[in-house]
């Protein structure tokens, strides 16, 4: 398995562009189920999460091609509406497989996607809802076993009283083909949503409250061919920001999505550090101290939970305390004891983490335990003093499109290692 290993301190300096966003670009490879032609998406990220779903599509016998920047996907012919637990449990988002098997093919089987490291992530919101469109599922040796009704899925009120991404994702797919018109309230507002919405009004679904916790889909016969551009991942970004804020220096980022950055711009301003937006191209500067700043993660507009973590590690060298509090998932602390390896002073109150700002961190080798988590380990080593490694490196390559490589061209001493 491969390492990284990162001699600290250097200051960062020269242009990243943001590549597509991972949580836009796999529900939109999921859109491609309900289409009666080719959907052809661009800005894809090179990412092993995509290939997985692709070779999801692959194994229900569509066509997905993936070329660097671009997919091509046809699933127009008849499939195999099955996603298979060596594939799924790679990847829980397989189960964005669901809504659009049942909407057009009336049937499913897919693999229950158990938890991973950071909670347990049912997805029994995505069940009911689909069950208020008629659908009628059985639990099966760990699969869910899903039909709809003679005639096809009929349009519902579905309310999620707890907000949740692919469950929004996977109801407004389900919903494109059903008989009638389809309301979501309490619908997830993250823009990755409003990304496979767009895509999907391309092929010719009728969604409006774009952007709101309230989205209205009047089903049609059918989709066709489209092309969409991916976002620009506003994770990926963030991440990016908050490595020139560690390692200091000047770093220009261009293609981020600023406006669904908000949130987490004020934040990082508020830790001290400077943003400025010329055109298209964000500049951090960070030459001052920073400034222990709380947050509290919130579906969106608020601050988002995937950037938890890569915030934790800016406020592990804050210049007071910072408490950081996770309410969407309910382990997403693993990254806790490895950043204390480096010298970080965290504990943990339930889901408030209190992080006491020391004056140095100091490289040690740590583990990668899941994906948001690699990454804040990665940007604490370029703050520390001496060499750090991390292992388990397989969890950054699934959600970010060489993170490693993009730094060093920005000036950081970041080397893989193939193991
Ligand atoms: C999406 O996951 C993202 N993944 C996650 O990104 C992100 O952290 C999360 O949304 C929250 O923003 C993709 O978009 C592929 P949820 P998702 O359903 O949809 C509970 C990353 O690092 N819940 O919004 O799986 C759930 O347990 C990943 O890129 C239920 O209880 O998250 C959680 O506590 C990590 N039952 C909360 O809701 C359900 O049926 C929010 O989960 C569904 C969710």
């Amino acid at each position: 398995m491969d390492k990284i290993l990162i001699e600290g301190q250097t200051p960062l300096a020269g242009q990243v562009r943001v590549s597509g966003a991972k949580n836009a670009a796999l529900p939109l490879m999921a859109t491609a189920i309900l289409s009666s032609g080719l959907l052809t998406l661009e800005n894809v990220p090179n990412l092993r999460d995509l290939t997985t779903m692709a070779n999801l599509l692959r194994h229900m016998g569509g066509r997905a091609e993936l070329a660097p920047g671009r997919a091509g996907l046809d699933i127009s012919a008849l499939i195999t509406p099955e996603a298979p637990y060596e594939l799924v449990k790679t990847m829980r988002a397989s189960a964005l497989v669901l809504g659009p098997l049942l909407a057009r093919w009336g049937r499913a089987r897919v693999s229950l996607p158990g938890g991973c490291a950071i909670g347990a992530r049912p997805i029994d919101l995505h069940l009911k809802a689909l069950e208020a469109m008629g659908a009628i599922i059985d639990l099966d040796g760990g699969y869910v076993v899903a039909r709809a009704p003679q005639g096809g899925l009929c349009g519902a009120h579905i309310h999620f009283d707890t907000v949740t991404v692919t469950g929004t994702e996977n109801l407004m797919m389900a919903a494109t083909l059903a008989r009638g018109r389809t309301v979501i309230t309490g619908a997830a507002r993250e823009p990755e949503v409003t990304d496979t919405a767009l895509a999907l009004q391309a092929m010719g679904a009728k969604i409006s409250g774009l952007d709101t916790d309230e989205l209205t889909i009047d089903g049609v016969e059918a989709l066709g061919p489209a092309t969409h551009r991916v976002m620009p991942d506003r994770i990926e970004a963030g991440t990016l920001i908050v490595a020139a804020a560690l390692a200091g220096g000047r770093v220009m980022i261009s293609g981020a999505p600023h406006q669904a950055l908000d949130p987490v711009y004020d934040k990082i301003r508020e830790a001290g550090v400077t943003l400025t937006l010329e055109g298209d191209v964000l500049r951090v500067e960070s030459d001052g101290p920073v400034k222990s700043t709380n947050i509290t993660t919130r579906p969106h507009p608020g601050f988002p939970t995937d950037m938890q973590a890569q915030f934790m590690a800016l406020m592990t060298v804050g210049h007071s305390v910072a408490m950081i509090t996770e309410t969407i998932f309910e382990n997403r602390f693993m990254h806790v004891s490895e950043l204390s390896r480096l010298g970080a002073d965290i504990t943990l109150e339930g889901r408030t983490a209190v992080v006491r700002g020391v004056r140095r961190l100091s490289g040690a080798p740590m583990m990668a335990t899941d994906l948001r988590a690699s990454a804040s380990l990665i940007l604490a080593a370029l703050a520390a003093r001496g060499q750090s490694e991390i292992a388990r490196v397989y969890h950054l390559d699934r959600g970010y499109d060489r993170l490693d490589e993009k730094l060093m061209a920005l000036g950081a001493r970041i080397r893989r290692v193939r193991a």
